[in-house]
């Protein structure tokens, strides 16, 4: 019998770079039929997320469309991430000025005309979901057209606060609506991300690739690594936390997933943001709404990231 190849999964990835953006962005490019990139505004303002999408297409020589969403939280305030990305969103590497403009300022238009006019897209939301939930309010028709939704976020534990991860705190009610989409739904937070270390070891066989990609990605992963090393006491290395929704995908044997049900808390006065799992045995229990990922093959899943670089490097 032939080996069957599988057939890569068409995906919108919706992202707020970010350095492990920027790593989930040359796995997509490497291993799904990338119909889009739509940016957010997160770890840094939009105008910046959106610039650092635009620099990584150029670095790998792609021309994915890319399409800038929403500047702001729904209801929340706009907060950023600079303790951890740098002002920029992408520091620590000297990277090129982008070499085109954003395609548009429409995301949440090119999410719903996307969705509705290809079968089966995931959307891979790997920051804050305000354009997630702006496309599923503004066409909930989406809901039963795509394939799913794999998202980085939440977890038994969180990161911007004890209780929340920062992807959802930044933005809950949007997080909220997600969850309670009604369709498949994958999350990969913290329990499985912060297993996946970008530890030196790891950041030097990116180093050891040819060329000016590799370079600037190990520049931006000892920045990364950098920031959580001196701001936890048990890590080896940064968390490369996105990446781990597109490989949630494309790679699934890498993971072990349990069914639960989740939903988000939007009240809570320390819990504001937080993914609350049920994990209880007892059969009235909430039927499951979201495949969770809780652990990875970190060294084969590094591997697959190395290679996706490898595979753009020249
Ligand atoms: C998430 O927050 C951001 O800082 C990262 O890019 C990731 O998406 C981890 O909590
Ligand atoms: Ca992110």
């Amino acid at each position: 019998m032939p080996a069957t190849t599988p057939i890569p999964p068409s995906i919108i990835l919706d992202c707020d770079p970010g350095h492990d953006d920027a790593i989930a962005i040359v796995v997509a490019a490497q291993h799904t039929n990338l119909l889009g990139i739509t940016t957010v505004a997160g770890n840094a303002p939009l105008t910046l997320t959106t610039r650092n999408a635009l620099i990584m297409t150029d670095l790998l020589g792609i021309d994915t469309p890319v399409h800038s969403g929403a500047e702001r939280p729904l209801v929340a305030p706009p907060r950023h991430a600079g303790y951890v990305h740098g002002a920029s969103g992408l520091d620590g590497a000297d990277l090129p000025e982008p070499s085109r403009p954003v395609d548009s300022n429409h995301a949440i238009d090119f999410i719903i005309d996307t969705c509705r006019n290809t079968e089966g897209v995931w959307l891979v939301p790997i920051g804050p979901l305000t354009n997630i939930a702006l496309a599923l309010r503004a066409a909930p028709d989406l809901a039963g057209r795509i394939a799913g939704i794999s998202l980085m976020g939440g977890g038994t534990f969180g990161n911007r606060t004890a209780a929340a991860e920062f992807n959802l705190w930044a933005d809950p009610e949007a997080a909220a609506m997600v969850f309670d989409y009604g369709g498949p739904l994958m999350m990969s937070g913290l329990d499985v991300t912060h297993q996946f270390q970008a530890t030196p070891d790891r950041v030097d066989k990116v180093r050891a690739l040819p060329g000016r990609l590799a370079e600037l990605l190990a520049d931006l992963l000892v920045f990364f690594s950098h920031t959580y090393t001196t701001r936890h006491d048990d890590m080896g290395g940064a968390a490369v936390h996105d990446p781990i929704a597109v490989m949630a995908l494309t790679h699934p044997e890498l993971f072990t997933v349990v069914r639960r049900h989740v939903v988000i808390e939007v009240w809570g006065e320390h819990t504001r943001g937080m993914t609350l799992i049920d994990q209880r045995s007892l059969i009235e229990r909430r039927p499951p709404n979201c495949d969770m990922l809780t652990h990875v093959d970190a060294d084969a899943a590094f591997d697959v990231i190395v290679r996706a670089i490898a595979a753009f490097s020249r």
